[in-house]
């Protein structure tokens, strides 16, 4: 891991709280890895579906999912901050509710756009969101087809960029992205306990080169003033 990231902005990390992990056995290994390629906070973000979920279930669910793993945390493992991959939709402005979906003790909401097609009503809806004094970050952007990709950073919004940003084909276009300054965060979407996973999120901090120190500031100022859970 470069030794200037020590945050893992986006994670499937919370017991039963999505796919990203059945257990607290699973979440404490899940944990474990991280601690062990240096992450000392990471963002819980379990996947919020506005289409089969209302804001307030959603969070009793984590709240319970919350407690479920709490009783098993040590202070070995990475802080946790609690927060959620919102998948957009056309209106969601006005979901009641919204705001609560943002990481805890912050006004940050990592926002999840749609693998289809974009429509304008979608982007209006994002900026809707944006403007209601919502600090969106997009989730994993380097995941979308370049010419949506552009069309949503024309918005006053912010990203995240997942590991397979940087390999490949992507490299070119996440390294244009740091240097716009739009990219604020990194993250594992971490799912489950491959920790070959996590061996490419730790690579992948290695990329972002220069570009590692600011990228990690942009993180912790996002998560200042976030409640976390750590056990001493
Ligand atoms: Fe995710």
């Amino acid at each position: 891991m470069n030794t200037n990231v020590t945050t893992d902005f986006h994670s499937h990390i919370l017991p039963g709280a999505d796919h990203g992990s059945s257990s607290v056995s699973t979440s404490i290994r899940q944990l474990e890895i991280m601690a062990k390629y240096g992450i000392k906070r990471a963002v819980a973000t379990p996947h919020f579906y506005p289409m089969r979920d209302n804001v307030d279930v959603f969070l009793r669910r984590r709240e319970k999912c919350v407690s479920d793993l709490k009783e098993k945390l040590t202070g070995g493992h990475p802080e946790i901050c609690l927060g959620a991959e919102v998948l957009v939709c056309e209106g969601m402005e006005a979901m009641e509710g919204l705001e609560k979906l943002t990481i805890v003790g912050t006004n940050c909401m990592l926002l999840e756009m749609p693998l289809t097609a974009w429509s304008q009503r979608l982007l209006e809806t994002v900026d809707a969101l944006v403007s209601s004094g919502i600090r969106v970050v997009a989730a994993h952007i380097d995941r979308y087809p370049q010419r949506e990709v552009e069309r949503l950073l024309e918005l006053p919004l912010k990203a995240q960029l997942n590991p397979g940003a940087f390999f490949g084909m992507k490299k070119s276009r996440a390294k244009r992205w740091l240097e716009s300054g739009k990219v604020v965060a990194v993250g594992s979407d971490l799912h489950g306990t491959d920790e070959k996973r996590y061996i490419s999120f730790a690579e992948a901090t290695y990329r972002l080169g220069e570009y590692a120190e600011a990228v990690e500031s942009s993180m912790l100022e996002l998560l200042s003033g976030a409640e976390t859970l750590h056990i001493d």
